[in-house]
């Protein structure tokens, strides 16, 4: 599979470094281009991708062309690749935000999958949800799912409305996490835990945790059953949190950015 990436900054070379890797293809087949000349001087040093400057460049020949740049930057993209895929060619688009719909008029092609990937896959621990348009067949979505499920693991939706819950679920979830983690460290250090101490303590609790929920094949709920005896510590501290509605306020939260991701969809469909 021949892959172009326009744009390589952080998610771009998220996604090649996870497809070379997982040999999904190799570097030879792989071509980058970017506006940043420090960005293609790296990229091509670092893993040996062909590098461009010119997007019209990165399209022939193709089977996949990865959309990799911010979404203040999609228009310009958009208009620079007008007109110029072929049948059969797939783009890949992980913009945030930017519908299906913008993209086959931007450029003219039907052929879209719109992903939402989320930051831990720079490390090979990620969480996509995708989607396809109408008309994408079954091998260019294994290509995507290919691609998609080197950085981690990934979903397949049915409608493209379930990627604002994505974005508002596992693409922000990782700054939820990052802020519950921040609150027990302060927590700690109000106890007289030195920082460096309590954020051992924190970090490492924090991916036991993530690890048993994903390894033992038990629900949250019953894990923290398991470690909630009767009349014990835990007990005590899970009661405070309940009585402050810690779940009410995690609800709360995603309904906010929910909603925030779908104005944001308005203002980019124009
Ligand atoms: N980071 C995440 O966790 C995450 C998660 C899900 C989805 N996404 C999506 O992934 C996309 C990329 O995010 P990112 O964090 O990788 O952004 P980024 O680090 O800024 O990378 C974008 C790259 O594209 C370049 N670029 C800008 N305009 C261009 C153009 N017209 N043609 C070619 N290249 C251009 C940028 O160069 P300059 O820096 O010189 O402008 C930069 O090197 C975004 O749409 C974002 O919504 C990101």
């Amino acid at each position: 599979m021949k892959i172009a990436f326009i744009g390589g900054g952080k998610m771009g070379e998220a996604i090649i470094k996870a497809i070379i890797k997982r040999k999904v293809c190799s570097a030879k087949d792989i071509s980058v281009s970017d506006v940043s000349k420090s960005r293609r001087l790296y990229l091509k040093k670092q893993y040996g991708v062909a590098v461009t400057a010119d997007n019209k460049k990165a399209v022939p020949g193709v089977d996949v062309i990865v959309l990799a740049v911010k979404p203040q930057n999609i228009d310009e993209v958009l208009a620079d690749l007008n007109g110029n895929f072929k049948l059969g060619q797939l783009i890949l688009s992980i913009a945030a935000g930017v519908k299906i719909n913008k993209i086959q008029e931007g450029t003219g092609h039907r052929s879209i999958v719109r992903a939402m990937p989320n930051t831990p896959a720079q490390i090979g621990l990620g969480m996509s949800g995708w989607t396809a348009a109408r008309g994408v067949t079954d091998r260019q979505k294994l290509r995507a799912k290919k691609i998609l499920g080197a950085m981690g693991k990934e979903i397949y939706f049915g409608s493209e409305k379930y990627l604002d819950m994505v974005t508002a679920i596992s693409g922000s979830g990782p700054a939820y996490v990052y802020l519950f983690a921040e609150s027990l460290i302060e927590g700690a250090v109000g106890l007289g835990l030195k920082q460096k101490d309590a954020e051992k303590l924190v970090i490492q609790t924090v991916l036991g945790a993530a690890q048993m929920m994903d390894k033992t094949g038990k629900a949250p709920a019953e894990l923290r059953r398991d470690v909630t005896s009767k009349g014990g510590t835990t007990e005590r501290a899970i009661k405070v949190l309940e009585e402050n509605k810690l779940a009410g306020i995690v609800s709360k939260a995603v309904k906010a950015a929910y909603e925030r991701v779908k104005e944001l969809g308005e203002a980019k469909s124009g």
